[in-house]
């Protein structure tokens, strides 16, 4: 009988993410099929504080890892000696958060005796689109849109990423959680905004696009924050119960049109005719409408994936693991984590 090599078997990744303030496990098959994808998340422990406390989101993550973990084995049915690799976020994000994700890798890959691969959790928001579509070729324009960042990149043919800009004040994720903050809607701010505009006008309320033609790729969402405090506070009425949908709507558009017109107005300057959309704000069904009526505008392919895998999750952690592997990029047990790091 023919002996099976490890290029004619199914190669299963234990993905590990922890970078922020969700405890996060997977196992995924061939950085396609997705076997488990286990999220504990902190927003009800940090809904307090208006924001991550990051002293809080690193001890609840020590109570949470091995749970996480040993739920996400159970999901997919597998037990650790099946696993080929552990892949796992050491940069950029929360020291305290990395380190509760790392050391957990660390340990089982140690005891184990299975390749270790830090990434980096930018290029695994990238790879979420890949999951769903594991043979694409490189080419291509990407956006990340999360909490800590809004950025665009390209992406050449052999996966290289160079980044072509990023906001020069506050990510769109935060802009939307510091307006729900204001406005006492709670945290994270995206998803309410989101549910709350459904009811809104978005054309009832108008506010500014901030950088929208100032000719490079770079975004700023601080002064939109601005614009709707002083709005408020000039016309209280604003903050009336029945105004907030039609406000949140107004805000949301104006992100949206922002970060839509500049991604499609990239694309086009360097001739990319697909786009990798990611991140949690990438959840947005506003902007995901908006994203696919311009690409198809435009001729630009967008790729964006399911809400569950745009925001923070170990499934697109275990799928850029797979293709580093699969390169032969795997790391020792001297990684360190860094809470910056850029692509
Ligand atoms: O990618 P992510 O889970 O964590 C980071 O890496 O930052 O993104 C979290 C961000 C938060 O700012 C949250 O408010 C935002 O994504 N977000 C949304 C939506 N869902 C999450 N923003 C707008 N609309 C949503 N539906
Ligand atoms: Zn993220």
């Amino acid at each position: 009988m023919k002996k099976r090599t490890m290029t004619d078997r199914d190669i299963y990744i234990l993905g590990i993410e922890t970078s922020c303030d969700d405890t996060c496990a997977s196992v995924i098959a061939n950085g396609t099929n997705i076997l488990s994808n286990v999220v504990s998340s902190q927003n009800e422990i940090h809904k307090k504080y208006g924001g991550v406390v990051p002293e809080v989101a690193s001890r609840r993550h020590i109570e949470m890892i091995d749970i996480v973990i040993m739920e996400a084995l159970s999901i997919a049915g597998k037990h650790i000696e099946e696993i080929d690799a552990v892949s796992v976020t050491n940069r950029p994000g929360l020291i305290g958060s990395l380190l509760v994700g790392v050391g957990a890798a660390k340990s089982i890959c140690y005891s184990k005796s299975l390749p270790l691969i830090a990434v980096n959790h930018l290029e695994a928001h990238l790879y979420s689109n890949m999951i769903e579509n594991p043979l694409i070729e490189g080419g291509l324009l990407g956006l990340i849109v999360s909490g800590g960042h809004s950025s665009l990149y390209l992406v050449d043919r052999e996966w290289n990423i160079t980044e072509v800009g990023h906001t020069v004040d506050d990510a769109a994720g935060e802009a939307f959680d510091k307006i729900a903050r204001y406005l006492g809607l709670g945290y994270p701010g995206g998803p309410v905004i989101d549910r709350l505009a459904e009811s809104g006008s978005e054309d009832l309320i108008e506010f500014p696009r901030p950088m929208m033609e100032s000719g490079d790729f770079n975004f700023s969402f601080s002064g939109l924050k601005t614009s709707l405090i002083y709005r408020t506070k000039k016309h209280r009425e604003l903050m009336d119960k029945g105004s907030i949908p039609d406000l949140v709507a107004g805000f949301q558009k104006a992100v949206v049109d922002v970060l839509t017109h500049k991604t499609i107005a990239a694309a086009r300057k360097y001739g990319m005719e697909r786009v990798f959309v990611s991140g949690g704000v990438a959840a947005n069904s506003r902007l995901r409408e908006e994203f696919l009526r311009l690409g198809s505008e435009n001729n630009i392919r967008i790729y964006i994936p399911p809400a569950g895998l745009c925001m923070d999750n170990a499934a697109m952690v275990g799928c850029l693991g797979y293709h580093r592997l699969k390169r032969g990029l795997t790391d020792d047990f001297e990684i360190d984590v860094y809470s910056r790091s850029d692509l």
